[in-house]
């Protein structure tokens, strides 16, 4: 189940959150409220009609609750006493036969959680076995500090599979694949917050996003997961390029963003969780390399891999950075409209667009910053280089690649090239998707040129990750593709 979290500060709001997503169960956060007017909130709980879980959390466990615990039990036996809660969330140290009483008698049952703020402690899976064994409802909420603590949480899921109700999470942006995958770690349900509300915890998901991008209730054990590994990666468009071409062709799969330290281990954990496939963004695209059966030449030459794939009982790492990036001007490559081009930057990017170029008979010079690396790269792919401001004396290029940051966000009125003259004839291919418009662009389509966008190429490499992790057609253009 899909638990919406109600963090709003009067009834009234959570009302109107409510509302706009309507979830199997909620969880009202009483220690939220400015005003929490017992009559009020059981009032309030009777008319939501559906499953509720009554919270009301101390500042210690990173809630708002601050006066005493007798306050809070007095609380919480006034609203227990009305029976209006399904269930009744408790600290493992706040233990109160009372209240454990009353709830008994009205058939509200107790979810006793505790919460680490700062780790996943050693005891984790002794402490879930207690809480069961007396007859309540085991919660950890742990924060997770790396792949590793996410991996002890998936193996919740077969050492406490005897727990049958129970819930484990890791907080904060490592934990966000146990709060997606939440049946995986044997959860029986996983929260979320309605779209702009102040945080519930940390790494709560939008519900919607939660519901609709990753339909986390529909993962089950047959369920395919697919991902992406960086860090940081929770900033990635590139969930929203994949599960929403799951969902329209009907596949049991899901696309997970793991924020990853460690290599090593998150290969662990994809053999644990049995992933089929991932994407790769900085800084692994090199450090994936020692795990791969199989490479592509692209990775071969390029040295950096930006999807991996289980194939025929290994690790399969091609490079879709390459294809993606020639996909836009592959028709001009073959009909020898490029001839010469000019890439700006001498990075990892620079490097998939010259030796896609090269493999394709164009001639390349490479201008950069630092001249020391665009000579490198120029003599491994057998291309010219220069500094940037050489642009202009170098032959006339049919295609211009910018792969530099200058230009993103922040620094959105930065240009690569302040002294270059578009001729008009040559087309623009920035890399910066974010903004869609750089000043380049602008300077370039003034001129004349054609544009090729880093939304077209990010749109391109997307779609040939999603081709080779299903073996399926991707289902929208890039003008019905929401990413
Ligand atoms: P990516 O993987 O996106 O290519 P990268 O490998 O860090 O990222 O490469 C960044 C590129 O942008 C480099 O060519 C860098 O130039 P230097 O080699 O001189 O560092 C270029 N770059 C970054 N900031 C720049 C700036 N302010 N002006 C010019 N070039 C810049």
């Amino acid at each position: 189940m899909l638990c919406l979290t109600l963090t709003g500060e009067t009834l009234e709001e959570n009302a109107l959150i409510a509302a706009a997503c309507p979830a199997e169960i909620y969880e009202l956060r009483t220690d939220l409220l400015k005003k929490p007017d017992a009559d009020q909130i059981i009032q309030f709980s009777r008319q939501m009609n559906r499953p509720m879980i009554l919270t009301c959390r101390r500042e210690r466990d990173g809630g708002a609750y601050r006066r005493t615990d007798r306050t809070r039990a007095s609380f919480l036996k006034k609203l227990l006493q009305e029976g209006a809660f399904s269930y009744a969330d408790l600290e493992e140290d706040f233990k109160r036969s009372e209240l454990e009483q009353i709830a008994a008698e009205r058939g509200i049952e107790i979810i006793r959680s505790f919460h680490d703020l700062e780790k996943v402690p050693v005891d984790l899976f002794a402490r879930i076995e207690r809480i069961s064994q007396r007859g309540e409802i085991p919660k950890a909420a742990v924060t997770a500090c790396g792949i590793r603590d996410v991996v002890t949480l998936f193996n919740a899921e077969a050492q406490l599979r005897h727990i049958p109700k129970k819930i484990v999470l890791a907080m904060g942006p490592w934990g966000v694949p146990t709060r997606i995958l939440y049946r995986r770690t044997g959860s029986f349900l996983t929260f979320a917050s309605a779209p702009n509300a102040a945080s519930a915890a940390p790494g709560h998901l939008d519900y919607s996003v939660m519901k609709d991008l990753y339909r986390c209730e529909s993962v089950n054990s047959d369920t395919k997961i697919y991902g992406i590994i960086g860090n940081p990666v929770l900033h990635s468009a590139s969930p929203r390029i994949h599960n929403p071409a799951y969902r329209t062709l009907g596949l049991n799969a899901v696309y997970v963003p793991f924020q990853v330290d460690d290599v090593r281990t998150f290969f662990m954990l994809a053999d644990s969780l049995g992933i089929q496939g991932f994407s790769v963004t900085i800084p692994h695209k090199q450090e994936v390399l020692p795990y791969l059966g199989r490479i592509t030449r692209e990775v071969k030459q390029i040295g950096s891999c930006n999807t991996v794939v289980w194939e025929r009982d290994t690790w399969k790492g091609i490079n879709t950075d390459y294809y993606g990036f020639l996909r836009p001007i592959f028709d001009d490559l073959e009909q020898d409209r490029i001839k010469h081009a000019l890439v700006i930057g001498a990075g990892g990017a620079a490097r998939s667009a010259v030796w896609a170029l090269r493999n394709h008979q164009c001639s390349v010079t490479v201008l950069n910053r630092t001249v020391e690396k665009a000579q490198q790269l120029a003599l491994q792919t057998g291309s010219t280089w220069g500094s940037l401001d050489e642009a202009d004396r170098t032959a006339a290029p049919d295609l211009i690649v910018q792969t530099t940051n200058v230009g993103m966000e922040p620094d959105t009125d930065a240009d690569p090239l302040p002294a270059y003259q578009f001729r008009g004839q040559e087309i623009l291919y920035e890399l910066i998707y974010a903004p869609e418009t750089t000043p380049i662009i602008e300077r370039a389509r003034r001129a004349g040129c054609r544009i090729v966008t880093g939304k077209q190429m990010l749109f391109s490499q997307g779609i040939l990750q999603f081709e080779t992790f299903t073996g399926l057609s991707y289902p929208f253009s890039e003008a019905a593709a929401v990413f």
